[in-house]
Formats: structure tokens, C-alpha cells, sequence
């Protein structure tokens, strides 16, 4: 080989190299997959109402002079984009405080089903959905957070578009997307995901009767969930990586989470 040919060639391996590994946070794009909290959150009707109150919003005499503001907020855990800690339907599971922080963030795995949901708005994701997900991208990675996206986020926050039905304190009559309970099974004993998500207000749905099993089915395991996600077209269905800021409260039986992304910016979707 010619020498000019052996400099071409050397320089042009030094430049894939320094392409494959992301050299600022130039290269990463943020995005956030929570809703804004208040002044309407939604929560299920049955938990107290969300309360936000100023107790300072003036000038302060006795700060110097100086605009001071503080609120006071009273919220349910489980209200807009949540986390639900293990012990939220399972007896001695992990509670807010004893969720490692570790555990709050890992590969997003961003399962779309909006083309069915168009056709059918209780659309239950199935192990198929979750299969054809790892023909393209490969098998779920280990520490995966999973999420459904149907587009429901769109509707949020009234309760009655939300819930779909015209009567919210009837748990029954709630039809919006979720996932069958095998293809919670599938992702909780043949998968390692760190968390299951939706942007839908449940993982599982029962149209028959109250049926939380296929969220216990995760808690028994230590599995955390993810409610009222948004956004999630805005990622890629692989390369993402998804936090879950919760806040540490203690005892918590959930908790609002700004949840969001990181994403390298040649795997966007949307240049923004
Ligand atoms: C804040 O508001 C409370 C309640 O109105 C008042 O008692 C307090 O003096 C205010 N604090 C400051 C530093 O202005």
C-alpha cells in the first residue's frame, strides 16, 4: 500500500473511532416524558384533591425589601406522572425510601402500539407486540425501562377523556390501553426490566371487574411502575435512556416523577 494510502486509511479508523463514543453533552438530546403537575393533576377520583396554596407572593419586609414566594403543595403520590413503589399493592415491599436509585433509570424500550389503538382504544399490549419489538431492536436489555406509548397523552388531564367513560368513580368502566397480563408475566419472568410503564393511567386493566393483578404480579417481584408518561413519540423505540427522578419520600407508597430522557442526537426522531 502506497503511504498517502496508509494516512488516509489510519485517519479515517481515528475518525470512526471518535464518532462512536459521544464526546459532550452536545450529542445527547434531553426529553421530558412527564406532565406538567397541577393545576389539575390527574389522579383517581377517589384520592384527596390536589392543593396548592401561596403563603408568600410580595415583597418581604422582613427578608430586606426583597420579592419573596413560597407555596405550600398537597398532592396524592399517585397523581400525574408517577411512580408506583412496589408496597403501593403489595404487603411488605419496597416503599419510596427503599427504592435504590439505581434502579430508577435504565434502557428506555418504547413499545408503540398507537396504530392499534386508533382501531381500538382498550388495546391490551401482547407478548407478540413485545416480540416484534425485539426482531428489529434485539432482546430487551437488562435493567430495561419499559413503556407503553398509545398517544394517550394527548388527552390528559380531564379524568373523563382520560378514563374514558362518563362515570369516573366506577373503576369498571375505565377503557384505555394497557398490557395483557401474559405480556406482564413474559416481561417479569423472562425479561430483567427495571420498570413497566405507560402513558395511560394503568399497566393493567380489567374491564370486567377490579382487577389489580397484573400490578401485583410486578410488585411481588419489586418492580416498580410508571403511570401518565408523555412524549413518548418523541423517542426512538431503542437507544434511549430513561430516568426516573422520584422524589425520596419517606414511606412513600409512590410518588410525581419529572421522568425523562437522554438520547444520542443522531438516534432522534425529531430534529428540535
Ligand atoms: C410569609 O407569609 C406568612 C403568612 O402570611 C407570614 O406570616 C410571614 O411573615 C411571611 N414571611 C416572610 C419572610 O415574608
Amino acid at each position: 500500500m502506497h503511504w498517502t494510502a496508509k494516512i488516509v486509511l489510519f485517519v479515517s479508523l481515528v475518525n470512526r473511532i471518535n464518532a462512536a463514543k459521544p464526546s459532550s453533552c452536545s450529542d445527547i438530546r434531553v426529553v421530558d416524558l412527564s406532565h406538567v403537575h397541577g393545576p389539575e393533576p390527574l389522579t383517581a377520583p377517589f384520592f384527596p384533591a390536589y392543593s396548592f396554596k401561596v403563603v408568600n407572593r410580595s415583597i418581604s419586609q422582613e427578608l430586606g425589601g426583597i420579592w419573596f414566594e413560597t407555596n405550600y403543595i398537597g398532592t396524592s403520590e399517585h397523581s400525574s406522572t408517577h411512580i408506583d413503589a412496589p408496597s403501593h399493592f403489595y404487603r411488605n415491599r419496597l416503599r419510596m425510601h427503599q427504592l435504590p436509585l439505581e434502579r430508577l433509570y435504565g434502557p428506555g424500550v418504547i413499545i408503540d402500539v398507537r396504530k392499534q389503538v386508533s382501531r381500538n382504544p382498550f388495546y391490551k399490549v401482547q407478548i407478540s407486540d413485545i416480540r416484534r419489538w425485539e426482531a428489529s431492536h434485539g432482546r430487551i436489555p437488562n435493567k430495561a425501562v419499559v413503556l407503553l406509548s398509545s398517544g394517550w397523552d394527548k388527552r390528559y388531564p380531564d379524568p373523563n377523556v382520560v378514563f374514558n367513560t362518563k362515570t369516573t368513580s366506577d373503576i369498571t368502566s375505565y377503557r384505555f390501553p394497557s398490557f395483557e397480563f401474559n405480556a406482564i408475566i413474559f416481561l417479569a419472568k423472562f425479561r430483567s426490566v427495571h420498570a413497566v410503564g405507560s402513558d395511560t393511567p394503568a399497566i393493567y386493566l380489567n374491564s370486567a371487574k377490579i382487577d389489580l393483578s397484573g400490578f401485583t404480579f410486578l410488585f411481588q417481584r419489586n418492580i416498580p411502575v410508571i403511570l401518565n408518561v408523555a412524549n413518548l413519540e418523541r423517542l426512538p423505540p431503542s437507544g434511549s435512556t430513561v430516568f426516573l427522578p422520584a422524589i425520596n419520600i419517606y414511606d412513600g407508597s409512590g410518588a410525581p416523577v419529572r421522568v425523562f430522557a437522554t438520547v444520542p442526537a443522531s438516534k432522534m426522531k425529531y430534529k428540535y
